[in-house]
């Protein structure tokens, strides 16, 4: 996983392509590189480690020129490296290739490539594609280009410049994103709007199989079949802001603040005035599509995944269907009895996640109903959907998840009492109900985020012990696996969640005196089990943090410390219980100096296996 780009027009390349790059880093940062053409030779420069390396060495030594392509890069096939970093180039320096994804033949390539004389410098699968340019180039660089595409397998957004034709880019992709900005008189190359959207809002957003011819003043698309496609302008209605820090010192706590808002818009237009109905447009099934499912199965990677957890709990409480919810890597692999009864949903901030993707084709394959709940328009996944549900979060930068899970808990709600109602599984009464305690969700994140110095306090106490417990029963334990998940990935303190009841069998071994336990405990059905184990937790003299319904005075008895939130309906909970999580996670990761937007290893939106 990798971010691309590519610039052709009148002002220097460089800059654009350094600023898109900046915007990219999410999808990867672990080198950098951006090759220029300056009107004789094509100039690459490259380098290991964070963007600002690269952007030393360009100040020491700029790169001139008007046409150009860069690459930030999550290494996959060889380590990160000078060498491995792209752009990368055939045995000339001619030609020159950035690209996201992975070449899966490019083994059986690179040997017959090296049998006629190649020599490659890089471990990468990528360099393969730069030396078949090589080998295909007669004078015509589309055909070039369209004979390597015959050719590789695998997944890919690549985009190619040439010494020989330094007029013209020419991009494609195959399972990984790539949109292009449309400027007057010169045009851009992106694997995401968040870098082109300073230049540009109007852009094309490039399908599988389709290759675009990039000049300063045209672009020209095709698809396999080399025929002409009519590209419909898509025009970004974000405003910039939305995709910059805003102030906020990361991009996590800006997510974290903007939960609000992103609650209230994934509702808005789907809460029926009267609170008798969600309406989703996207879908309109009717009742007799909705009892043909006999099954559903949620399937997700991350953060999303533990949405889907969440999700089981609402659907089959409130529409009564039995929910299978797996992560994709597990589910693709492990021959998954699906059918036309099922309907399938993937659940996916960045709809492009490769593991969720390939298991969605899979239930496609096995005639499921499939659904996308994901967080970006046009994505890949909400492309191979039968239909897709957006959670409008806006773009989500910062690697840890925050905002995006929240609208997707309400979006699973949505769902799950569209589809009760459909199914006739929920009272009016019931339904109203929690309609309403919906509506009430963006002004209690907010109330919540109001005061935060407490828990800041927590993370400073605890921000340096080894080991940290998440304990829970039912939509708790939910809860608890995703607070475990953003304490671990960004302040890399060990974290486990464990549902509370299932401590006993092992894991109690490890509580031993000043272990801190958080301990969620907003289900009522199950309170009094959990008090029990927060008990057993105690007797071990483990510190305990209890995040609780205001107006229980019963849990302070038996806790070291409180964290409550507003009284809510006990399904919606999960959605209000999160987010000092979030916040607890966010200042211990501050207070150990830890890079949060980045943590180390990680990477946004993870297009390979
Ligand atoms: C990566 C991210 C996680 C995210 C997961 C799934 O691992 O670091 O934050 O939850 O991918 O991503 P998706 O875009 O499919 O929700």
């Amino acid at each position: 996983m990798c971010g691309i780009v590519g610039y052709i027009g009148p002002e220097q390349a460089s800059p654009f392509l350094i600023e898109g790059l900046s915007k990219l880093e999410y999808r990867g940062y672990d080198s950098a590189g951006i090759a220029v053409f300056d009107g004789n030779e094509v100039h690459n420069k490259k380098s290991v480690g964070r963007l600002g390396i690269l952007k030393k060495k360009l100040e020491q030594s700029p790169l001139e020129g008007h046409i150009g392509i860069g690459h930030t890069r999550w290494a996959t096939h060889g380590r990160p490296s000078d060498v491995n970093s792209h752009p990368h180039t055939d045995c000339t320096g001619n030609f020159v290739v950035v690209h996201n994804g992975i070449i899966e033949n490019y083994m059986h390539l690179k040997e017959r490539l090296i049998s006629k004389g190649h020599v490659f410098t890089s471990e990468t699968d990528s360099e393969v594609v730069a030396h078949l340019v090589e080998e295909y180039y007669e004078g015509d660089f589309e055909a070039a280009v369209k004979k390597v595409l015959s050719e590789i397998t695998g997944s890919y957004a690549l985009v190619f410049m040439t010494k020989h034709e330094p007029e013209k880019l020419i991009c494609t992709k195959q399972d990984n994103p790539l949109v292009i900005g449309l400027g007057q008189g010169e045009n851009f190359i992106a694997s995401d709007i968040p870098a082109i959207i300073q230049r540009t809002r109007k852009t094309y957003i490039l399908s599988d199989g389709e290759m675009a011819v990039v000049t300063k003043d045209s672009v020209w698309v095709t698809n396999r079949q080399g025929v002409p496609v009519n590209k419909k302008v898509f025009e970004v209605n974000w405003d910039a802001e939305a995709a910059e820090k805003g102030g906020y010192e990361h991009f996590m706590s800006k997510e974290i603040y903007e939960q609000p808002k992103a609650i209230r818009e994934t509702m808005s237009s789907r809460l029926a005035t009267n609170n008798s109905k969600i309406i989703f447009d996207e879908l309109k099934w009717n009742r007799e599509e909705v009892a043909a499912i006999r099954k559903v199965v949620i399937v997700a990677c991350g953060t999303a995944y533990h949405a889907g957890i969440v999700g089981k709990y609402y659907i089959e409480s409130m529409a009564r269907i039995p929910v299978e919810v797996d992560v994709a890597s597990e589910f693709r692999y492990r021959q998954p009895l699906v059918d036309e009864h099922t309907l399938a949903i993937f659940v996916s901030q960045s709809g492009e996640t490769l593991d969720t993707l390939a298991a969605m084709k899979e239930a496609k394959r096995l005639g499921a109903k499939t659904l996308a709940v994901t967080n970006v328009v046009g994505s890949s996944i909400s492309r191979e959907a039968d239909n897709t549900i957006l959670t409008w979060a806006g773009p989500e930068i910062a690697v840890a998840s925050t905002k995006a899970y929240t609208t997707q808990l309400v979006s699973m709600a949505m769902l799950s009492i569209y589809i009760a109602g459909l199914k006739g599984t929920l009272s009016e009464e019931r339904t109203h109900e929690l309609i309403a305690g919906l509506r009430n969700l963006p002004g209690q994140v907010h109330e919540m985020l109001e005061d935060v110095e407490e828990i800041k306090t927590f993370a400073q106490q605890y921000g340096f012990n080894e080991d940290v417990f998440f304990i829970g029963r039912s939509l708790d334990y939910a809860v608890a696996l995703e607070g475990s998940l953003k304490l671990k990935e960004i302040s890399y303190i060990h974290a486990e969640a464990y549902a509370a009841g299932e401590l006993k069998h092992g894991t109690l071994a490890l509580i031993i005196e000043g272990v801190p336990v958080i301990a969620l405990a907003t289900q009522h059905d199950v309170y009094e089990k959990t008090l029990s184990n927060i008990k057993e937790v105690k007797a071990r003299d483990a510190v305990v943090i209890g995040v609780a319904m205001q107006g229980d005075d019963e849990i302070k008895k038996y806790v070291d410390h409180t964290i409550f939130i507003p009284k809510v309906d006990k399904f919606l909970a999960p959605i209000l219980a999160v987010i000092p999580l979030q916040l607890l996670a966010y200042y211990a990761a501050v207070t150990r100096g830890c890079d949060v937007d980045k943590p180390r290893n990680l990477a946004k939106s993870v297009t390979v296996e």
